[in-house]
């Protein structure tokens, strides 16, 4: 929608000139011309206003795009020990080493690797939050760690996992889990694997299969480099100029520093001290911390981060999105409260269940 006159937006949304005007003027927006391109904040808050769907497209077009590290996300069966393999690639961690332990929980983390090339894990595993974000439009994770455990085998929700992964595009880097455990048997899971369709790369596919231990933490190592050529295959590359595109990964109430949102800049640079609106939410950042808790002034493209200055709280998948003025935040985040008010009621009075919420 960036730089779309009115005439445009007209088009797109099926609806008169007029119509558009008017609304222009509700949210006091004065537009000299219809051949004025209109700011993407205020064709958005239109475009919202006569119900047409609004995708933001940011174009990235002339902007420079550089390398950004992999956003990896962990999933597989119940029990299968992906909690554990978090934990003990937490301990690997950025956050372990400066802070010479894990002080606070970010929802993310990030993996520095020997090269000087990192990857960031999202904390939040579960098949719910990955597709209740994907359903959101977040499609924040660029690769998925599919956890089997070696004893147990290929499982029901190791299937969702990755047909999850499959519809979402991402590709699987198989983390074979407990090999520590006598009853283990990795080569029965590539064989379930593969016969499930996953196509292994020492099959001739190009899915890397990894025998680790989360418990006796052997093999985390050989998965950060699987993970890292993953990500070096992908050629993964972000625009870092320019304003940010972000979504939320996590969001908690702290007591005394009110709604905390974690969140991955997707592109862009986020700045402290901008206007935000964050789902049908809004305010003023007012500190960024990165992944070690320590205040930063800036976050760039698959940086994890916890913004603080928010008004009320977000949900995970919500799309950060910044605006040039508290007034235009507050406007876009009345905007969007109305039209998701308006999406529950008709929701509630088709008797359909809200199966977006993440139940995990
Ligand atoms: P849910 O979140 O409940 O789905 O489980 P999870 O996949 O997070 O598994 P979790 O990490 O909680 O591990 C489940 C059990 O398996 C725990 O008792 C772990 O100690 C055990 N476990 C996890 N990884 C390993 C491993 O590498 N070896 C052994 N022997 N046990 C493991
Ligand atoms: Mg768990």
């Amino acid at each position: 929608f960036e730089g779309m006159t009115i005439i445009e937006l007209a088009k797109r949304a099926g609806e008169s000139i007029p119509v558009l005007q008017e609304i222009l003027v509700n949210v006091g927006e004065k537009v000299e011309s219809e051949f004025d391109p209109l700011s993407i904040d205020i064709a958005e808050l239109v475009a919202m206003e006569v119900g047409i769907n609004v995708r933001r497209l940011h174009s990235n077009e002339g902007a420079e795009v550089l390398p950004r590290p992999a956003v990896v996300t962990v999933m597989g069966h119940v029990d299968h020990g992906k909690t554990s393999l978090l934990d003990a690639l937490r301990q690997t961690s950025v956050a372990a080493k400066e802070a010479g332990g894990i002080t606070q929980h970010l929802g993310a983390f990030i993996v520095g690797m020997p090269s000087g090339a990192s990857i960031t894990f999202l904390d939040t595993p579960g098949h719910a939050a990955f597709s209740a974000m994907r359903a959101r439009g977040a499609a924040v994770t660029d690769i998925v760690v599919l956890v089997v455990a070696a004893d147990d085998g290929v499982m029901p929700q190791t299937l969702e996992a990755v047909s999850h992964a499959k519809a979402a595009n991402v590709p699987i880097v198989v983390a074979v889990n407990k090999c520590d455990k006598p009853a283990a048997d990795p080569e029965r899971v590539k064989l379930q694997l593969a016969s499930e369709g996953l196509l292994l790369e020492e099959m001739g596919g190009d899915v890397q299969v990894v025998e680790v231990s989360a418990v006796k933490k052997t093999g985390l190592d050989i998965l950060e480099e699987a993970l890292l050529l993953q990500a070096e295959m992908m050629d993964l590359k972000a625009r870092i100029d320019g304003p940010a595109q972000a979504y939320v990964v996590e969001a908690r109430l702290d007591r005394g520093r009110g709604p905390l949102a974690t969140a991955i800049v997707k592109a862009g640079t986020l700045v402290c001290g901008q206007h935000v609106v964050v789902g049908s939410e809004w305010g003023r950042i007012r500190a960024v911390r990165d992944v070690v808790g320590k205040l930063t002034e800036k976050a760039t493209p698959a940086m994890p981060i916890e913004i603080e200055g928010l008004k009320g709280l977000p949900m995970a998948g919500d799309d950060i999105i910044v605006v040039d003025s508290e007034e235009r935040a507050r406007m876009l985040s009345e905007g969007r409260k109305k039209k998701f008010e308006k999406n529950r009621l008709r929701k509630i009075s088709e008797g359909a269940t809200d199966s977006l919420e993440p139940s995990d």
